[in-house]
């Protein structure tokens, strides 16, 4: 058998799995990478199954960049599917629904993949800006909020830098239950595609409700499973996507800045806080407008 990248990464992590190894460190990077794999292969397999009940055609070779978003992920999801029904009523009770409804939320229950404390969002649902990462860790799951972590705490500050706080911002995740692993204790790790799959329908219709003028997009998970588009963050940051009308930008998640003390990266970060900051028409000061900008 051939050996590809691939195989030998497989290898590599069986061979980690064999001798007790629940947890390995990933880069932001290494993790776009893996992603990009899995979603690859799952549409190789998805054109080629015959029990797929509609066979997607091949997709046509192009020189221009794919549409942002891609058919072939999440196809029905993007627009807020029409089997979950909103209740009449105030945002507090469409949201109160859709919590109830998380809570014993049957697609993502059936892959028995995730865990069962149900983490909903956090803040001010009248708000303009909402924050969208990619599932609870540890410490969500134990205080059953969003980004009350280490991640949660490098969020406040870059909040805190825009001239915001917590209660001023929704903050949500797309995956609403800690992702599971054998042996867990405070190990996370990323969410497949399936399980996003699962959740999507729940963070589209709060999105539905709180109609945000903006979104931004914390990490890889999140924007390719919002909105559909394959590629790293480094790819998809840098400008504002559209997702049903709302721009989105997709910036590093929190956690990708703990690992990396890199001023450059939190620079890339910042000038995407600043974009944000300037299309929703908030003042930004010149020391703001400097922050992480290397001395002269
Ligand atoms: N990382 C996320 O993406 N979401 C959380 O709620 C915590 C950490």
């Amino acid at each position: 058998m051939t050996s590809t990248p691939n195989s030998l990464f497989r290898h590599y992590l069986d061979s980690l799995i064999q001798r007790g190894t629940t947890r390995a460190s990933l880069t932001e990077e290494a993790r776009d990478v893996l992603r990009t794999w899995y979603v690859t292969a799952k549409k190789g397999s998805r054109v080629h199954s015959p029990s797929s009940p509609s066979p997607r055609p091949e997709p046509q070779p192009t020189k221009t960049p794919p549409p942002s978003t891609n058919p072939e992920l999440f196809p029905e999801e993007r627009k807020p599917s029409s089997s979950i029904t909103l209740p009449e009523g105030t945002m507090e009770d469409k949201l109160q629904y859709l919590r109830d409804l998380a809570q014993n939320w049957k697609p993502a229950r059936d892959l028995n993949s995730l865990r069962d404390t149900m983490v909903f969002a956090t803040g001010n649902p009248h708000t303009q800006l909402m924050l969208i990462g990619e599932a609870p860790g540890y410490y969500e799951e134990v205080q059953r909020e969003p980004f009350v972590g280490r991640a949660g705490e490098k969020l406040n500050q870059i909040l805190k830098a825009m001239g915001l706080s917590r209660d001023m911002v929704y903050i949500s995740n797309i995956v609403k239950f800690r992702p599971s692993l054998p042996n867990q204790r405070t190990n996370n790790r990323a969410p497949t595609p399936e399980e996003i799959e699962a959740c999507l329908p729940i963070i589209m219709h709060e999105i539905q409700v709180i109609q945000p003028k903006m979104i931004i997009a914390l990490g890889g998970t999140a924007a390719v499973g919002l909105l559909g588009e394959q590629g790293s963050v480094s790819s998809m940051r840098g400008r504002f996507h559209d997702l049903n009308g709302i721009p989105v930008r997709v910036t590093y998640h929190p956690s990708y800045l703990l690992r990396s003390d890199n001023p450059r990266e939190k620079r890339k970060v910042w000038e995407d806080m600043l974009a944000v900051m300037e299309r929703m028409g908030m003042p930004v000061s010149e020391k703001q407008r400097g922050y992480f900008l290397p001395r002269e």
